[in-house]
């Protein structure tokens, strides 16, 4: 390990961001369309918070600072789509690696509007019609909740995940 990321010599911020890059997480792209516009953004914070609620619930974390955010809050409503394994270019996309904004990132990937109108992407693995339950402002984020009002399962149940900062998929390990 080079010296510079050798983890004894890291800041409390510094530990605490390597410590989470030793996460896998799966990837969610969350869509949204609405009077506000259409935004897109590739997350790695989405997860299950209850499936029974009045309705089953999800969350994930966005920075206060992106223009998704506030389209999203305006529109009251997105989709969380879980993304398969061979979606690394969405992630890309969404994530900005593209360097292509806003609604134009919805020109390079197929898409079709789902029961509440919102955008479900092609290929996702699964995806998770929502509307904003609430969003409480954490410092620099809004935690969002979302009231999830139609899943989408594709054939396929393989999803995408990131940790140690790259692109990985789900392998089973043998039985002990
Ligand atoms: C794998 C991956 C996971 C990410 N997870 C999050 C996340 O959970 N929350 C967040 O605010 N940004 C996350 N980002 C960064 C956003 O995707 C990126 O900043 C995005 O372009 C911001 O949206 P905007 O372009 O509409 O401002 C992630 C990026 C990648 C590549």
């Amino acid at each position: 390990m080079p010296p510079e990321t050798a983890p004894a010599l890291l800041d409390l911020r510094g530990r605490f961001v390597e410590g989470m890059a030793r996460a896998a997480t799966f990837v969610s792209v969350i869509t949204t369309t609405g009077a506000a516009g259409r935004a897109g953004v590739t997350v790695s914070s989405m997860t299950s918070v209850s499936a029974d609620g009045t309705e089953p619930s999800l969350l994930f974390c966005l920075h206060h600072r992106s223009q998704s955010t506030l389209t999203l809050l305006a529109n009251r409503g997105f989709c969380a789509n879980l993304l398969h394994e061979n979606q690394q270019g969405a992630a890309d996309l969404f994530s900005g690696r593209k360097n292509i904004d806003g609604a134009e990132r919805f020109d390079q990937i197929d898409w079709a509007a789902g029961q509440n109108g919102q955008p479900i992407l092609g290929g996702a693995t699964a995806s998770f019609e929502c509307d904003l339950g609430t969003a409480v402002l954490w410092e620099t984020h809004y935690i969002i909740v979302g009231k999830v009002t139609k899943v989408h399962l594709s054939d396929d149940p393989a999803a995408l995940l990131y940790g140690q900062r790259a692109y990985r998929r789900a392998v089973s390990m043998p039985k002990t």
